[in-house]
């Protein structure tokens, strides 16, 4: 449903090519110091050492300084130990301490520091020579691993697709933090199943979509992350090169517990009792026989936990915006890795991908391809300790007593819904992400949405010896039947999306709508400016409500009102309209609307006549992803420095039951025809 992938360009060199903006930081510019652009924040934490890392944007001499009081940090590392990257000269050959790809001028430190005491709190502080940079305080802290093996509560956050930079991913980590707060207990551990920035993973999209929203976490708990498909445009596993592998230090030399992996695509760790498993579902061999596999039987051989914890990002089990019965790394993931993890004792896979909150039962053996629930259930209650009671395994680790399945794709992609996985007990098509507490013979999910409610419960008890039983008929949830009383879009007739393109005007950006009442005549044209107007407020696309699809919903649409107005500008640099050969409107809607751009009408979908109060005549379409539609004569009212596009949006009737309006503007370049 993530049509804008389809664009598969590096957005942001285009950008600059056209536009030349003038926005950099003169990163060598002596009169102003070297400012920092990154972090710190930390990676690859065992019982005896950290990584901290951080980036500025021109030399440094940089330290660390930590220890047990943050009003004292009497330790520091010795400059010679911090390992430098920087960003090759032109026609300099990369080599190993080369960043993959990075701003002009940045420089990027990794410091180690090591002989730690293990579950320890240490405070930290990085600088420049005497100059601090960062840190000092309380909020910047780093705790050691409890020794492996340990029996000690261990709290983890996992989160999904929330690369968008937008609202709902703010919404979406500020409800964690709340929780966590609320209860008096930090996290240990961030779990990362991919997509962690849209849409190409580059470096400025992490920058701008990963560190700077999750900035507040990361400097006091290392990510663990893994390679989701949007990330793997830029970075490549086998190779282990890209801006994601520039922003993690994982294992691969096994300094963390686990097998050495020789990569850090895939690769595993232990935090007190239980061994972490991460896997590469993107871009490496799935194969029994591959790398990967061959790695991840060994691993398993060798654990000695008391649980196991696997993440990758492509779901063995799904229905959300992706479907596990129809999608290679999805069936491979469930057909030929999920036998493995099984036959080692595997507790719990956490994945993304599919846009929503999916949960099974306890599970094994649900191999086949379509999934189908018989014969696999081992216990088809709720999991939940205040319902049917937790799933029930036998202590220590044993093959194939159950294995319970975690999507969590909801952490900020448009969340939506295909169907139900026959193996399912909850399926939330809602924003959120998970938080897991493992303490000692019991493990316990919550996720928690945008709105901070706590939507799904569950959790597993390691106790004694349990003989694992399939159940024979197991109660599964009720299908899931898509509206049948409006026509789907037939998809081969919709016009396919431009191979380069530059946004204008980015998908889910704010922008002015007015609801429930209509505006005066010009309100499309560049001079009306809707704060004098009255009744126009701000908001995130999508807007509208019904199908709980949308990011700013109304919620007093249904019944009262069917149009919706909306609008945003954009701007455009001297010489810059000359360049672009073609206007476009990607647009998921529902059911009609009329586009302007600066005053006048360039497209008419589903509105057969009249406009705003006078429309009428209105088809009724369901939103079903973004649609494509070229604005042919559109150019010719494009203006230099300030445009406006406006948007009215109708519903067919006013009955009708949902209601979407999600625009965002692209331009094709000319140089690209
Ligand atoms: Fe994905």
């Amino acid at each position: 449903m993530y049509q804008r992938t389809n664009l598969a360009l590096n957005s942001h060199t285009l950008l600059l090519a056209i536009f030349v903006l003038s926005r950099h930081v003169a990163a060598d510019d002596p009169a102003l110091p070297p400012a920092l652009t990154r972090g710190p924040y930390l990676q690859l934490s065992t019982p005896s050492s950290v990584s901290i890392i951080w980036r500025t944007n021109a030399e440094t001499q940089p330290i660390v300084r930590y220890g047990l009081d943050p009003e004292q940090l009497d330790q520091s590392l010795p400059v010679a130990s911090i390992l430098v990257r920087r960003v090759p000269k032109v026609g300099e050959v990369p080599g190993d301490l080369s960043l993959h790809s990075a701003p002009e001028g940045t420089v990027q430190y990794d410091a180690t520091l090591t002989g730690l005491k293990s579950g320890t709190t240490y405070y930290y502080a990085i600088g420049n020579g005497d100059k601090k940079l960062a840190g000092g305080d309380a909020e910047y802290y780093f705790r050691t691993h409890p020794e492996p093996g340990e029996v000690k509560p261990v709290r983890i956050w996992v989160v999904g697709d929330s690369g968008t930079g937008d609202a709902r991913q703010a919404a979406v980590y500020q409800a964690m933090r709340d929780h966590v707060a609320k209860q008096k207990h930090p996290l240990d551990l961030y779990v990362h199943v991919g997509d962690m920035a849209y849409p190409s993973g580059t470096d400025e999209e992490f920058q701008r979509t990963f560190f700077n929203v999750y900035q507040p976490t990361l400097r006091n708990t290392v990510c663990w992350a893994s390679m989701g498909n949007h990330e793997g445009k830029t970075s490549k596993g086998l190779l282990g090169v890209g801006p994601y592998y520039d922003a993690y230090v994982c294992p691969k030399r096994g300094e963390a517990g686990g097998l050495p992996s020789a990569s850090e695509a895939f690769y595993s760790f232990d935090y007190a009792n239980v061994h972490f498993i991460c896997l590469d579902s993107h871009d490496l061999d799935r194969a029994p026989t591959g790398v990967m596999a061959e790695w991840l039987r060994a691993d398993l051989e060798k654990a000695k936990s008391d649980w196991i914890i696997a993440y990758w990002h492509h779901p063995p089990y799904t229905k959300g915006s992706h479907d596990s019965d129809k999608e290679e790394a999805l069936i491979e993931m469930r057909e030929l890795i999920m036998p493995i993890l099984e036959a080692g004792g595997v507790d719990l896979v956490l994945t993304g991908h599919s846009h929503i909150y999916e949960r099974s039962m306890l599970i094994d053996g649900a191999y086949q391809t379509p999934t189908i629930a018989e014969g696999v259930v081992l216990n088809d209650g709720d999991g939940s300790p205040i319902g049917d009671g937790p799933y029930r395994k036998s202590k220590g680790l044993h093959a194939h007593q159950g294995t319970v399945q975690v999507v969590t794709g909801n952490g900020g992609a448009k969340v939506s819904r295909v169907g139900t996985s026959p193996v399912m007990k909850q399926v939330i098509v809602e924003y959120g992400s998970v938080i897991l507490d493992v303490d000692g013979d019991t493990l316990t999910g919550v996720m928690v949405n945008r709105g901070g409610d706590e939507r799904d419960l569950f959790s597993i008890v390691k106790q004694g010896s349990v003989v694992p039983q399939i159940v024979k008929s197991p109660r599964t949830l009720p299908l899931y039947s898509v509206a049948i009383d409006k026509p789907r879009i037939n998809k081969s007739e919709m016009t396919p999306f431009p191979k380069k393109a530059v946004e204008l005007i980015k998908p889910n950006s704010d922008w002015d709508y007015l609801a429930g009442s209509h505006p005066p005549e010009k309100w499309t044209a560049l001079g009306f400016i809707p704060n004098d107007a009255g009744g126009w407020k701000s908001g995130t696309v999508g807007i509208g409500f019904g199908d709980s699809d949308d990011v700013t919903e109304l919620k007093d649409m249904e019944k009262k009102y069917t149009v919706v107005y909306a609008r945003t500008d954009f701007e455009l640099p001297p010489g810059a309209t000359e360049k672009i050969s073609e206007l476009g409107l990607a647009i998921s809607y529902d059911d009609a609307f009329i586009a302007y751009l600066n005053g006048h009408e360039v497209l008419r979908v589903g509105v057969k006549k009249g406009h705003g109060a006078t429309a009428g005549d209105i088809e009724s379409h369901e939103a079903d992803g973004y649609e494509y539609f070229p604005l042919k004569d559109a150019k010719q009212y494009l203006m230099e420095d300030d445009n406006i596009l406006s948007v009215e949006g109708h519903n067919s009737n006013i009955g009708s039951s949902d209601f979407t309006l999600d625009p965002y503007l692209l331009a094709v370049p000319r140089a690209a025809e």
